[in-house]
């Protein structure tokens, strides 16, 4: 590692994208705090982190509770890198979507986000090197149909970034999007159980119908999301700040 170690801090660290870029903190030599609201999965991954030799602290917290967040960064910080990652997803046409589901996605999406980034940041601006890398989508920079609640969230997110990342121009601290197209995670899976379950289609089909909404012609990969994460976090990466990093295959370009 040419880099010197970091302390880390990975929201929803225990499954899919996040626990991929665990992995791959956790894999260049940084110290990672990874956090999530289930304990088992959390486990696991402490399990395979011993094996490996990684320095992974499993954290159980839930990042809509307020208190909880701040009692987390208290214990395990100051962080030099936060990845906010946790999310929810789902999808439904605008008439079947209730204001309840707005709100669920944006505690998640969007508060979850601002709490976490309003806790860690300013600690960053004041030891004077920081990143904060923010798992968007590419909902949060267009529309597609059955997403209003998801999709408001993660333009929500995607603000904040520009806004945060202009507060931080100038220093140490940058603070960028990650926006991927659809990846091979427990959530896409759940994607493509509904799509199945409300169309009559197979799983095989659903899955054919969403990527061919994808310029891709595949799913992305939790790895190749993490490479992503990982770049962001680097020395190298720092006048890269307010970006949206778009992982789709050009299909928005
Ligand atoms: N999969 C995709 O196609 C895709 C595409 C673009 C963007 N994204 C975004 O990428 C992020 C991760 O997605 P994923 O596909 O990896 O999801 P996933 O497989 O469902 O994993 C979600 C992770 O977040 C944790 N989590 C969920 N709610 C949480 C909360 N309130 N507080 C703390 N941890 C929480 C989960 O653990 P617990 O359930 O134990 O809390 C789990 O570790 C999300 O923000 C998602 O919107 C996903």
């Amino acid at each position: 590692m040419t880099e010197p170690p970091r302390r880390a801090l990975v929201t929803g660290g225990s499954r899919g994208i996040g626990r991929a870029v665990v992995a791959h903190l956790a894999g260049d030599g940084h110290a990672v705090v990874a956090a999530a609201r289930s304990q088992d999965p959390l486990d696991r991954l402490a399990e395979e982190a011993t094996a490996r030799g990684w320095q992974v602290t499993p954290s159980v917290c839930d990042v809509t509770d307020e208190d909880a967040v701040h009692d987390l960064v208290a214990r395990e910080g100051p962080f030099d890198i936060v990845v906010a990652n946790a999310g929810l997803a789902r999808s439904a046409p605008l008439e079947r979507t209730s204001r309840a589901d707005l709100e669920a996605h944006l505690a998640v999406n969007a508060v979850g986000v601002f709490t976490l980034l309003r806790t860690t940041v300013p600690a960053m601006r004041e030891r004077g090197w920081g990143r904060a890398v923010v798992i968007a989508s590419t909902a949060g920079v267009t529309g597609a149909p059955y997403t209003s609640a998801y999709t408001a969230s993660k333009h929500a997110a995607v603000g904040l970034v520009r806004a945060i990342s202009s507060e931080v121009a100038g220093t140490p601290v940058t603070a960028n999007a990650v926006c991927p197209t659809f990846v091979d995670t427990d959530l896409t899976t759940v994607t493509l159980e509904r799509i199945a379950a409300t169309t009559g289609r197979t799983l095989d089909e659903a899955r054919d119908a969403l990527l061919a909404r994808v310029a891709l012609g595949r799913l992305v990969t939790p790895a190749e999301v993490a490479a992503a994460v990982a770049y962001l976090c680097s020395d190298l990466a720092a006048p890269i700040n307010g970006q949206t990093l778009i992982l789709d295959g050009g299909g928005s370009s």
